[in-house]
């Protein structure tokens, strides 16, 4: 097919086939449901719309293409989205909170994302992605206003958003924005996430039919899960050298988010040219300037990150309250003291 064909078929194809093969799925009876049916497909089953980030052109193939593109940057053939950065260098890929209606509890990730094997990010986990129904909330809207409102209801405007904003890199085209997508439905939430009680699921099965019981049966089940991720912004404390108040912090904790968060970006060869290991000279260069009006500063660089400079573009993303809490900056804080 020649390019210009080919694209305008997928996004033909997206737009027109995604309705109408959406609209084929309710046909799936609620008995053959089990743990791991997709969340959407019972959704779709009780009368729920098809978001607009439904793809027709979704097939292996093209999760294939999506997750080359998330993991390393480029599919065959293709360039890079970013010279800078992956999409994994800040957002996990697999469950990252030991309950899924929970997206504020950064004490509770920490533990959960070092039983998993994950890093502890600025940026939410891929998945489940496409169960949630609005993208870039709260602080992100107020404080960029519409630098961030078109991508607010729409999952491939967020895409394209953090493919040229965070990552700094270029927009994908069509073909490849259906492959993110395809590969973010692949990670979509499944029956099983949800932990429902077999009394739930004995309801949901019984009921699934009946007109008058779907719209509750759907608020069942979206009560599961958090329909987005909350963000608030937050601020060094107004003393940093009082640090925030009445917390203590606890150095082992502290090195666990150094381990997790800080030296996964900050390594040899990694995303940013300062490398921070656990030696006296990374530690110490970190305490002298804890409480410094300065970008290495611990409490600035939390909680404002970086700008994309001049040349290097890459920047380093804040981490918003919902992301680390205070009382993890004060962890921190005391193992860089210890540790120096
Ligand atoms: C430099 C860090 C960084 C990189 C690289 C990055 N992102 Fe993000 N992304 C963020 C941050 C920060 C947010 C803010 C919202 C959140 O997830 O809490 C975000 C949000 C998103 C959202 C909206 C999530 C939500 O629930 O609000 C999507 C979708 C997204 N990114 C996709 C991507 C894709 C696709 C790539 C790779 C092409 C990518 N991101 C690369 C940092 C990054
Ligand atoms: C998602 C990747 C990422 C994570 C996680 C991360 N950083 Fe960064 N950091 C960067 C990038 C990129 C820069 C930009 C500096 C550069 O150009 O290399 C930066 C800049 C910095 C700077 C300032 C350097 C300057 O030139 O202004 C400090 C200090 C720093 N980070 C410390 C930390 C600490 C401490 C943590 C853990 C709490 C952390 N970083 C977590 C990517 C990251």
């Amino acid at each position: 097919m020649f390019p210009s064909f080919r694209k305008w078929f997928i996004v033909a194809a997206s737009l027109i086939l995604g309705l109408v093969s959406l609209q084929f799925i309710p046909a799936e009876p609620s008995a053959s449901w089990n743990k791991d049916t997709p969340v959407y497909l019972v959704l779709s089953a009780l009368g729920e719309p098809a978001p607009n980030h439904t793809t027709s052109a979704y097939s292996p193939e093209m999760v294939e293409m999506g997750r080359q593109l998330v993991y390393d940057g480029k599919a065959k053939g293709g360039k890079y989205i970013s010279k800078y950065y992956l999409c994994t260098n800040c957002h996990n890929m697999a469950i990252e909170d030991p309950s899924i209606k929970v997206m504020d509890d950064p004490e509770a990730r920490l533990d959960y994302v070092q039983q998993t094997n994950q890093k502890f990010k600025q940026a939410t986990t891929f998945y489940g992605m496409v169960n949630r129904e609005s993208y870039y909330n709260d602080d992100y809207i107020i404080k960029y206003g519409d630098a961030v409102k078109w991508a607010n209801n729409n999952l491939r405007n967020a895409i394209q958003l953090c493919a040229t904003g965070c990552a700094q890199g270029r927009r994908l085209n069509d073909e490849e924005m259906e492959a993110v997508l395809s590969f973010c439905w692949s990670l979509g939430y499944n029956m099983k996430d949800l932990n429902l009680t077999q009394q739930e699921w004995d309801q949901l099965k019984l009921d699934a039919s009946e007109s008058d019981r779907q719209e509750e049966l759907r608020n069942m089940l979206k009560s599961k899960y958090a329909l987005k991720s909350p963000a608030t912004f937050s601020e060094p404390p107004h003393d940093k050298k009082a640090g925030y108040e009445n917390l203590t912090g606890d150095a082992s904790r502290g090195e666990v988010i150094y381990e997790l968060s800080c030296m996964d970006c900050h390594k040899d060869q990694g995303v940013s040219r300062l490398v921070l290991d656990k030696s006296s000279f990374s530690l110490g260069m970190l305490k002298r300037n804890l409480f410094k009006n300065s970008r290495f500063s611990l409490y600035e660089i939390a909680r404002h990150g970086t700008h994309p400079g001049k040349g290097h573009k890459a920047y380093m993303p804040h981490f918003t309250l919902e992301r680390m809490s205070h009382q993890q900056v004060e962890d921190l804080r005391a193992y860089i003291e210890a540790g120096s």
